[in-house]
């Protein structure tokens, strides 16, 4: 263990956040973990699995569905009914006692969804009828693609208003605030990106276009919740799931110009080796800027401090550090070594194992 109280890590200095003070700078980025039952609804282990990781400065949840047909899977939760809220306010109740926040992720699937992975049995929407080539996850074995609707402008004013109407379940479920999921191949990604959108009309074509749902979808949250409770979340260039971009730099810039002045709680940046956001738009953010080294390498101590010192994000997300290191801020603090996660087969699994089940530094009993 290494004395770390002479030189504190700069993830440790407290800042602050919208309307909320954090008491330092260790985001827990979002993570799908897929223990709601198949109806979205949250069930009482994620409580703990939350609370478990109320020390971070701020919790971003996993993604959930704005409405049944942005649903991705199944046993992913949702806000898009009142039996949701309900179960969503046990979960961030437990964060809030353990002394912590947590936003809300809003992830509408677009062209990952699949028929088998909604109740209504609906076709996939996307901007463009362009399927995925790869199969899709189901609750029980892997499915062949679908080909997605590509969305009439009425289907998209429709989507900006779930957007809304599950920001506003958020608050009513007791989440501080929502961060929309614009990165890792969703919805609004499939906007940004022109693989994925090829419409002629005002929500394709050139940069302005592709970035128009992004921008109404913000809008409308802003709107909706205050824009210090709203954040946006966006991977130019990630080409997970088939993606591909093939000039990011306009269409972020043409995003950042237009929501810059709406005074967002934070923009939420993702690297990538196909084109360096973080350089490219950190110039063009004047708010707060949560970074993430991407999912090509897991994010280290070594890493985070880089992207605050090298790269002027003002917090750092961790991903895959979290699940296995519930109280990932005390071991900075203290310089305790990090545990690393076993295997990934309870990323998606349904009970404790891989969840809930691992011990913090000073406690390495696992919990009961
Ligand atoms: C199991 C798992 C689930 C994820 N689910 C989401 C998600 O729901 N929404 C999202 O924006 N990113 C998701 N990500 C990406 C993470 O937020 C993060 O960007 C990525 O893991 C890289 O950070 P890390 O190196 O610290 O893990 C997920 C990553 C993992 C490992």
């Amino acid at each position: 263990m290494t004395d770390t109280t002479a030189h504190p890590s700069p993830l440790l200095t407290p800042t602050t956040l919208g309307r909320l003070a954090l008491p330092n700078r260790v985001v827990m980025a979002p993570m799908t973990r897929l223990r709601a039952d198949t109806r979205g609804v949250p069930r009482p282990l994620m409580a703990t699995y939350y609370a478990q990781r109320a020390g971070a400065g701020l919790i971003v949840s996993e993604g959930i569905a704005p409405s049944e047909r942005g649903r991705q899977y199944l046993n992913e939760p949702g806000l898009h009914t009142e039996e949701q809220v309900a179960a969503w306010r046990p979960v961030t109740a437990a964060v809030h006692r353990a002394g912590g926040r947590i936003f809300a992720q809003l992830m509408h699937a677009g062209r990952n969804g699949h028929p088998l992975n909604r109740r209504d049995g609906g076709t996939p929407e996307a901007p463009s009828a362009v399927p995925l080539t790869n199969s899709v996850h189901t609750l029980t074995a892997k499915a062949d693609p679908v080909v997605p609707h590509a969305m009439t402008a009425a289907e998209i004013g429709s989507t900006v208003a779930d957007f809304a109407a599950a920001a506003r379940a958020a608050l009513r479920a007791g989440f501080d605030g929502v961060e929309i999921h614009g990165a890792n191949s969703y919805l609004v990604h499939q906007f940004l990106a022109d693989g994925t959108n090829r419409r002629t009309d005002a929500y394709g074509g050139g940069p302005l276009g592709r970035a128009r749902f992004a921008i109404e979808v913000t809008e409308a949250v802003a709107d909706a919740v205050g824009a210090d409770r709203t954040a946006l979340r966006l991977s130019p260039g990630n080409p997970e799931n088939e993606m591909s971009e093939t000039d990011p730099a306009p269409v972020y810039r043409a995003l950042l110009a237009a929501l810059d002045p709406l005074g967002l709680a934070y923009l939420h940046l993702t690297d990538d080796p196909v084109y360096p956001a973080l350089a490219d738009l950190r110039p063009r953010w004047s708010g707060t800027l949560v970074g993430n080294t991407g999912e090509h390498e897991e994010t280290t101590l070594a890493s985070a401090e880089r992207l605050l010192r090298d790269r002027g994000v003002d917090l750092v997300s961790f991903g895959r550090p979290f699940i296995a290191n519930p109280d990932l801020v005390d071991r900075i603090a203290e310089g305790a070594p990090w545990a690393p996660v076993i295997g990934t087969d309870h990323h998606y699994s349904t009970g404790p194992e891989g969840y809930t089940d691992y011990p913090t530094a000073t406690r390495p009993q696992v919990p009961a």
